[in-house]
């Protein structure tokens, strides 16, 4: 069986480990496996390889994608998604291995309707796709973030300054409430909850009035203030999304107004998505890949593999992308336990 094989949207640690065990396992299966390059944008313009043992020997502690990425959407333009139909054809795909967050899994959905044999692997440092407890990549951004709040509590303390960390996490604060909690920040704020400064700027002078002058605060670049999510330009992309970030600016601007301390801002941006994966995203990586290539050989497409509790199942991947998965309001009343 000829079975292509690609990585969508933004990268993430545990990508190369994914592909290393799909590949691993297919070969036992003789199977054909052959590489597509760039996400979806390959599949269109046809920029498809073989893909074999020894491309992948050497891979599992890279970070990013040996295949590459792009944020390229065929359902977006007719001519693009004629070409992707006609090269799946062309190049006798008899199954893809799609592996991506709610745009790439999202396009997966639409091409297993149309036919095509799809099957997903839920990938996203955000963490926010429905159906599967973690996605690879998560883990190792969060240590990253939580790496960062460490270091930046001897400095704010030495300097008496407020610290704002912005992390990433479009819709969901998963990276900031799980970085935060392991990193002992002293606020959390995420996307979920509309931020309110008043509250902001208590917990910084209750925090002073016990004699502790210096406060971490987590802001996932996705929060709200005053309504809206703060933005870097208008600009969408195939799938549309907005460039966010500048949170954290605007964040300890007010801080400095409200509060009188001086503040400091950490944008940890793209170092959460760079290097190689934590043991734990490269055994998930390791285990989605393999029952992905389960699944091609059992004929579940229009599912992906999801980890629920410890065990690797398979569900409808309409069932991920339908909604995004949020922090859970009880979790969020819980780390608040440890906000001041
Ligand atoms: O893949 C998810 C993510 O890392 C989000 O957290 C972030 O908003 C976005 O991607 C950034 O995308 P790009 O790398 O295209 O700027």
């Amino acid at each position: 069986m000829k079975v292509g094989i690609l990585t969508g949207g933004g990268d993430c640690p545990g990508l190369n480990p994914v592909i290393r065990a799909a590949v691993r396992t297919a070969f036992l299966e003789k199977f054909e496996v052959f590489g597509i390059h760039n996400g979806w944008k390959g599949l269109v313009e046809g920029e498809i390889k073989p893909l074999d043992l020894r491309a992948v020997s050497g891979i599992l502690h890279r970070g990013g994608t040996i295949l590459g990425t792009s944020r390229t959407n065929p359902y977006k333009d007719k001519t693009d998604l004629e070409k992707l139909k006609s090269n799946f054809k062309k190049f006798g795909l008899e199954a893809l291995i799609a592996i991506g967050g709610e745009d790439t899994l999202g396009v997966a959905v639409k091409l297993h309707k149309d036919g095509f044999k799809v099957v997903g692997v839920p990938k996203t440092i955000d963490n926010d796709l429905s159906g599967t407890d973690f996605t690879f990549g998560f883990d190792t951004a969060v240590n990253i973030a939580m790496e960062a709040i460490d270091r930046l509590h001897t400095t704010a303390e030495s300097h008496r300054r407020i610290m704002v960390v912005e992390v990433m996490g479009r819709h969901a604060g998963w990276i900031a409430i799980h970085s935060g909690i392991a990193g002992g920040a002293d606020l959390i704020l995420i996307p979920e909850v509309p931020i309110k400064m008043k509250e902001v700027s208590d917990v910084i002078k209750k925090r002073n009035e016990r004699g502790k002058n210096f406060s971490i605060i987590v802001v996932a670049e996705g929060a709200k203030f005053d309504g809206s999510e703060v933005t870097l330009e208008t600009k969408l992309d195939d799938f549309g999304h907005v460039r966010l970030g500048g949170i954290g600016e605007l964040l300890a601007g007010k801080i400095e107004e409200m509060t009188g301390f001086e503040t400091r801002v950490t944008v940890l941006g793209h170092i959460q998505r760079g290097g190689s994966a934590t043991a734990f995203d490269r055994m998930l990586g390791t285990r989605f890949g393999a029952k992905a290539v389960e699944l091609v050989k059992n004929g579940k497409f229009g599912h992906m593999v999801a980890l629920r509790g410890n065990d690797i199942v398979s569900i409808p991947i309409e069932e991920a992308v339908g909604k995004l998965k949020t922090v859970d309001p009880a979790f969020y009343e819980m780390a608040k336990t440890f906000f001041g």
